[in-house]
């Protein structure tokens, strides 16, 4: 757990990095931001999926640990602590964000959290299409989560607020694609035709960036996927196959700096590549907009390799 809120940390300050170094004319003279809104997956929902699966049965996040460290209850967050969208609300002197589909009555002039378990770059209807994958279990696309957002914004906007209602608004769009590319590895894909995918993948957020510079935003952070073959559930998942190899096979699935699984983390590379390349031909499209790639995959790696440079003892 303590290995989590680090990661946190990390991505905070690389995030803050980002921005003071994202190469815009407009990032030094960054405002103070009056409101962020949040896009993505579990990474950063703060309660949406609970709130959805109302009357589900066996939703982890309504049950201890969940929340434990930090909020002393469960939240709806799929972490015992905070998550990365928490301390940028707070590095940026904004309230944490409520999730949008709260049941309460909500005020959210100061933002909304869109984010959602299982939330995809790609609609479902895609996945139904290219027959790719065990179609996602719920309706939570960037698109479905834009379509929240646009309802929203017809309150928080409107002739008394006047034209420029978005524009000292922080937007933070992602980390999206690994849901995606992991609905499409359990439909029976292999890796080398989930990377078929990475355009789609990385058009749909663009798409998803394009619609909300057109609604108004003028800050937007686009996170980059994590180093997946890292992660503790896909080195459950799909490691057992590679571990049961002969040494020369072996050294060729893993990583022999991070023993994590190295053709999903060049699924992720490849992925970080071409979103940051179309965020850059973005940034001249859209001028008036700060685009910002914020890289996801870095400090985790960096973290996996040498985790006693991050031991808080
Ligand atoms: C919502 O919050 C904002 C800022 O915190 C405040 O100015 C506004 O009056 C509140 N609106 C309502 C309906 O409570
Ligand atoms: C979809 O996948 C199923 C199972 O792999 C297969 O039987 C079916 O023919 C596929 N359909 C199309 C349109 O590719
Ligand atoms: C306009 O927005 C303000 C601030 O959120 C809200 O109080 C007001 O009711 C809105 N007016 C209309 C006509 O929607
Ligand atoms: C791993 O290898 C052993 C010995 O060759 C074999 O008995 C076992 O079935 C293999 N397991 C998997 C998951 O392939």
């Amino acid at each position: 757990m303590e290995l989590l809120r680090f990661t946190v940390f990390v991505l905070l300050l690389s995030f803050l990095h980002g921005v003071a170094t994202a190469g815009s004319p407009a990032a030094s003279s960054f405002p103070q931001f009056d409101a962020l809104f949040s896009f993505g997956n579990s990474y950063a929902d703060t309660g949406n999926f609970v709130l959805q699966s109302a009357g589900l049965p066996a939703i982890p996040f309504n049950n201890s640990p969940y929340g434990e460290t930090f909020f002393r209850r469960p939240t709806g967050r799929p972490s015992d602590g905070r998550l990365m969208i928490d301390f940028i609300a707070e590095a940026v002197g904004l309230p944490f964000l409520q999730p949008f589909l709260s049941k309460q009555p909500q005020n959210f002039s100061r933002g909304a959290n869109f984010a959602i378990v299982g939330g995809t770059a790609l609609d479902e209807g895609f996945f139904l299409r290219r027959n790719a994958s065990s179609v996602p279990p719920y309706r939570g696309s960037l698109r479905v989560q834009i379509g929240w957002f646009r309802k929203l914004k017809r309150s928080l906007c409107n002739a008394t607020t006047g034209g420029g209602c978005l524009a000292r608004s922080l937007f933070m769009v992602g980390e999206l694609g690994s849901n995606d590319y992991g609905y499409i590895l359990a439909g029976g894909k292999n890796l080398q035709e989930a990377k078929s995918f990475v355009p789609d993948v990385v058009t749909a957020i663009c798409r998803g960036v394009e619609r909300l510079v057109l609604e108004g935003a003028r800050y937007v952070v686009v996170s980059g996927t994590p180093p997946a073959g890292c992660m503790p559930m896909a080195l459950a998942k799909y490691g057992e196959s590679a571990a049961n190899t002969t040494t020369k096979e072996h050294k060729r699935e893993y990583d022999p700096r991070t023993a994590c699984l190295r053709r999903l983390n060049g699924l992720a590379q490849y992925h970080n590549w071409m979103l940051r390349e179309s965020i850059r031909r973005m940034r001249v499209k859209y001028p008036a907009a700060t685009l910002i790639y914020a890289d996801f995959y870095k400090p985790v790696a960096q973290l996996v390799r040498r985790p006693a440079k991050f031991d808080p003892e």
